[in-house]
């Protein structure tokens, strides 16, 4: 009996920290419990390392410090066995795309020591189970998006792993074709009983599909939970108000200072984001307030907290610029020589 059956974690990462030549420090001393048998997200803008955590944790990668086990064993002085126990779909494909499907899948079972009839039976099974019975003699550079993502997690499974990371696997598919494959990951964990490891940098993905999630920004772990939980702690309401036209520097924070019942501000040149003890009593106070400062505002809204203000409560940034920031920055991983 290996030890995720023992203490119920897939996956346990203690004081992890990587620092990359040229002194990027990628993690900054991350520590984590997956357990086992269930979709365990994990969030961050762009750059926040999590493609470096998911590369550690599937011996791709050396950790600076600290330690990463994966169903009970330790990654660089067992990495042999780790990679045995582990299915990884990498954040670009990782099919050969001059092959057909059913060529793919044989082709990884062969790398995995599968042979003969049971190799046959576990192909046709995978093709049939992810769709692509019909297409397995069609060579991969002619499937769709999501077809190539399927056949990259089929890859991945051949072996059957206990533990599968993936890492972004949405992005860049059509929101329709980003449905099924949220449906794909739910059956996975459960009707086969897999743990998986999901990086994202899609709120509404980790909210749908995670069991509980760590939210990495900047490479340090902010927040740990289920989203609904995560969610439940913040109180109030979000204020969203869109300005008629744009707001000089330091003025829509001038025009708020006074209002009572505000928390916290974020805002841009024409949006701003508040959240506030009740929305009800709040907006019509947030409303005066600005257009006593000469600020029209355009539309107002009222929300109660999403995983956005989750991520704000905890960074005191918005999601969706830390992320466009991130992208700006991020100098392409996945060159790095072990
Ligand atoms: N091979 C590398 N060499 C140097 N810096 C890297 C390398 N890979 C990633 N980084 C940097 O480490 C940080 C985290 O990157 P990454 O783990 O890819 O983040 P994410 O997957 O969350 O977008 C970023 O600042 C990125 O630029
Ligand atoms: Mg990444």
């Amino acid at each position: 009996m290996n030890e995720e059956r023992k203490n119920g974690n897939a996956i346990e990462i203690e004081g992890l920290i990587k620092v990359y030549k040229g002194a990027v420090r990628a993690l900054d001393g991350i520590d984590l419990v997956v357990p086992a048998g269930s979709v365990f997200g994990l969030l961050g803008p762009n750059g926040a390392g999590k493609t470096t955590a998911v590369k550690i944790a599937t011996t791709l990668s050396f950790p600076t410090s600290g330690t990463v086990r994966v169903a009970g064993f330790d990654v660089v002085r067992q990495a042999g066995r780790v990679r045995e126990a582990i299915g990884v779909v990498g954040q670009t494909s990782g099919v050969d795309v001059n092959l057909n499907g059913r060529e793919n899948l044989r082709l990884q079972g062969l790398i995995r020591s599968i042979h003969g009839r049971e190799l046959k039976q576990r192909v046709d099974d995978l093709l049939e189970q992810f769709g692509l019975k019909d297409s397995a003699k069609r060579v991969a550079r002619n499937y769709s998006g999501g077809m190539q993502r399927r056949l990259d997690i089929a890859t991945a499974l051949v072996h059957r792993p206990q533990v599968l990371f993936l890492d972004e696997p949405t992005t860049g598919l059509d929101p329709e074709v980003r449905t099924e494959m949220w449906q794909e990951i739910e059956r996975l964990t459960h009707e086969e009983g897999l743990t998986i490891l999901l990086t994202t940098h899609y709120l509404e993905e980790a909210d749908q599909l995670a069991a509980k999630l760590a939210i990495l920004d900047r490479g340090k772990v902010m927040a740990t939970g289920s989203p609904e939980k995560l969610k439940a702690e913040l109180e109030g309401d979000t204020i969203h108000v869109e300005l008629r036209e744009v707001a000089e520097d330091g003025a829509i924070n001038a025009a708020l200072a006074d209002v009572k019942g505000i928390r916290h501000i974020d805002h841009d040149v024409k949006c701003l984001r508040a959240r506030v003890e009740h929305g009800a009593t709040a907006v019509p106070l947030v409303l005066q307030a600005l257009e006593a400062k000469g600020l029209s505002v355009d539309s107002v809204s009222v929300s109660r907290p999403s995983l956005d203000d989750v991520y704000m409560r905890y960074t005191g940034r918005e999601f969706a610029r830390a992320d466009e920031e991130g992208a700006r920055k991020q100098k392409p991983s996945g060159e790095e020589k072990r």
